[in-house]
This record gives structure tokens, C-alpha cells and sequence, in this order.
């Protein structure tokens, strides 16, 4: 099978939850938001904004809000940098989710490629119930109502080596029809 750095960085990639106190150089950001930019997005619509959080009382309360939706919260505070990814519906009204999702990954694979890990938080579409995590979100942040949140992605050094695991081509892959899998053919 095919190996190169490309192949090696998206398998090696992982969620990370715990951070060492290691600063993101600016330089090191610019990466991975450049990387974000270059997603590919429905007719090339690029609705996406990013907005970073350096400031150490804002990560805080990024934890505090997330800490309604996943068990790794603490992971924001610790973060030396967070990166909130939107998609603005008025760009792309229709594959706003995927363009932000592709947007997401892009980043992640970046940070990895320079030693950085990151966490993904998933959020939630519009409309948000009043007190929801998004909408408090948005007004922690000054985030405009109408904007989509796709998710936050913390940014540091990883504190820890993370494992994870797939589950094989074998039961994911169909050929030809729906149902007839690799593993039908002995594959
Ligand atoms: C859309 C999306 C939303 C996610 N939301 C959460 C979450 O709320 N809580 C959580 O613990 N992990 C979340 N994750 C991270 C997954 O748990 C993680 O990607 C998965 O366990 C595979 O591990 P890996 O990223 O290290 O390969 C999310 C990932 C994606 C892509």
C-alpha cells in the first residue's frame, strides 16, 4: 500500500485533551488558519470565518460553556489558543456544515504536521434554544446570531499520547452495490 507524509499525518492525527503549558507561536497559527482557508467548499463559496482565542479568561469561559457538551472541557482553558469555526449561511446557505467540517480537518491535519495537537468540539446548527452552549457561546464571543457554529478546536503541545481505533475497510466498503462488502470477497 501507498505511504507518504500526506497518508502518515491523517492516520497519525488525534484528539488530544490535555495540553502542556508550551506557547502556539503566531507563526505556527498562521499555519494551521492557512491550512483552514484552502479547504475545498461547496462552488468555492469559502463561507468560513475563524475566530481565535488567546485570552486566558475567554478560554476559561469557552470551558466553562463546553463543559455542557463534552467531558473534555478543561481541555480549552488549558489550551494556549482555541479556534472557534464558523460557516456564514449568507455564503453558502446549503453545504455550510460540510465546508466548515472540511475547513476543521484541514486545521487539525496542520497542527499535527507541526507537532501541535488539537481537540474537536462539535456544535450544534441554528437555530440554538435560548441557553443552549452555542448561544451562550455566541455571546461570550460577540458571534453574530445568524452565523453557523461548526466547532471549537483547542490548539497545543499534547500533554500525552493519544490511541484510538477504526473500525476496517472490511466493514465500511461496498463494491459496486449496496451490502456486498469487501469482506464478502474475502478482502
Ligand atoms: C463533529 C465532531 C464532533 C466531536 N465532538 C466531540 C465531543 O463533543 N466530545 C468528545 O469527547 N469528542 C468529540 N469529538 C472527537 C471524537 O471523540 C474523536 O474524533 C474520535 O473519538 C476519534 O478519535 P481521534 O480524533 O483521536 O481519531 C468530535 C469529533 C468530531 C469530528
Amino acid at each position: 500500500m501507498h505511504d507518504n507524509e500526506v497518508l502518515r499525518a491523517i492516520r497519525g492525527r488525534r484528539s488530544v485533551i490535555r495540553f502542556t503549558d508550551q506557547a502556539v507561536t503566531d507563526d505556527e497559527l498562521a499555519a494551521i488558519l492557512e491550512a483552514g482557508r484552502w479547504a475545498p467548499s461547496y462552488i468555492n463559496s469559502q463561507p468560513w470565518e475563524f475566530l481565535v482565542v488567546r485570552d486566558a479568561k475567554s478560554r476559561g469561559r469557552l470551558g466553562e460553556i463546553l463543559r455542557r457538551i463534552t467531558v473534555a472541557w478543561q481541555g480549552f482553558a488549558a489550551a494556549p489558543v482555541s479556534i472557534v469555526v464558523m460557516a456564514d449561511p449568507a455564503r453558502d446557505p446549503r453545504h455550510l456544515a460540510e465546508d466548515g467540517a472540511a475547513a476543521a480537518q484541514n486545521m487539525c491535519l496542520a497542527a499535527h504536521s507541526l507537532g501541535l495537537a488539537t481537540f474537536w468540539a462539535g456544535l450544534h446548527c441554528v437555530p440554538e434554544a435560548k441557553g443552549s452552549a452555542e448561544s451562550d457561546l455566541k455571546a461570550a464571543l460577540g458571534i453574530p446570531p445568524g452565523m453557523q457554529l461548526v466547532a471549537v478546536l483547542p490548539v497545543g503541545h499534547p500533554a500525552y499520547v493519544a490511541t484510538t481505533s477504526r473500525r476496517p475497510l472490511s466493514e465500511i466498503v461496498h463494491l459496486e452495490t449496496y451490502g456486498r462488502l469487501m469482506s464478502d470477497r474475502g478482502a
